[in-house]
């Protein structure tokens, strides 16, 4: 930590202790420091901002401007966590001299600490552009659902011998291109032990099972603010969805019966006032 803020050392250090390291979503102000209050050692401001807050049914229509807006928003209400910026899909792919200016983005408009990508040896040229500039990179592997379209569902990865074989070598060219972390998505819990065994950089597992340097995931997903299906992966800390709803209907309720607001929530006119009028 430099300044009490949780940086790359933190996470090295972590791995070497076997300390595992905290990590968690946000998007905005309030839940980012209700995020930090919690205890949080990272914050990543994920493109799954386009599920979650922008109602897209997948994260490629998220843009860089998206992320920055809701970057600095989640930076101003964070001063111990570090804060991870996502690179938004298309970002980092289309030359070494946009993809470095979009990473400098993050950190100097945003406010982040560092940025995430997704991909394996394919990216390894932009993430050692991307370090050399001075900008940490944490990598994605497994589900990347910035490739949804190619890799055909949200599914899990790695379960047969080349795909699995393909992940470790992707981790490693990753560490290789100097990562400070890598997040495992959805790959079998023996293959995210394997890797997180094979590399020195920590793993951050979700839907990785148990054996990972540290944890993830998406904040409302955890207070169970969905409905509908639980993904196997998630355990729900809280069930907001129905509290929410539940306070939502009372406060209708209340509102068309005349009993809000009660006196309690109202202001009072001076007599002397009052009677001039
Ligand atoms: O965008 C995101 O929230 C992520 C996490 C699920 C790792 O990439």
């Amino acid at each position: 930590m430099s300044n009490g803020r949780v940086t790359t050392t933190f996470f090295r250090e972590a791995k070497k202790d076997g300390r595992m390291i905290t990590m968690l979503t946000a998007y905005d102000y309030l839940m980012a420091s209700l995020v930090e209050k919690a205890g949080i050692d990272a914050i990543l401001v994920g493109d799954s901002l386009g599920n979650v807050v922008l109602g897209y049914s997948s994260t490629i229509p998220v843009t860089m401007d998206d992320m920055i807006h809701h970057i600095k928003a989640v930076t101003r209400g964070v001063s111990r966590a570090m804060v991870v910026g996502d690179m938004p899909f298309m970002s980092y792919h289309l030359s070494m001299e946009e993809s470095l200016k979009n990473a400098g983005r993050i950190l100097q408009e945003g406010g982040a600490q560092a940025v995430k990508l997704e991909g394996g040896r394919e990216v390894t040229d932009v993430v050692r552009k991307i370090v050399a500039a001075g900008i940490p990179v944490m990598g994605h592997i497994g589900l990347t659902p910035q490739s949804v379209n190619q890799i055909g569902g949200y599914k899990v990865q790695g379960k047969e011998e080349a795909a699995a074989k393909k992940l470790i070598a992707d981790a490693k060219a990753l560490e290789e291109a100097g990562v400070f972390a890598i997040v495992l998505e959805l790959v079998p819990l023996q293959l995210a032990r394997m890797i997180t065994e094979q590399i020195n950089v920590p793993t951050i597992g979700i839907g990785a099972g148990p054996y990972c340097s540290g944890q993830i995931l998406v904040t409302h997903d955890l207070l169970g603010m969905y409905g509908g299906n639980k993904p196997k992966f998630v355990k729900y800390y809280a069930n907001l969805n129905q509290d929410i709803i539940k306070a939502l209907q009372s406060y209708c309720e209340e509102v068309r019966h005349g009993s809000f607001p009660a006196p309690e929530h109202c202001f009072n006119m001076p007599e002397d006032v009052l009677s001039k009028l």
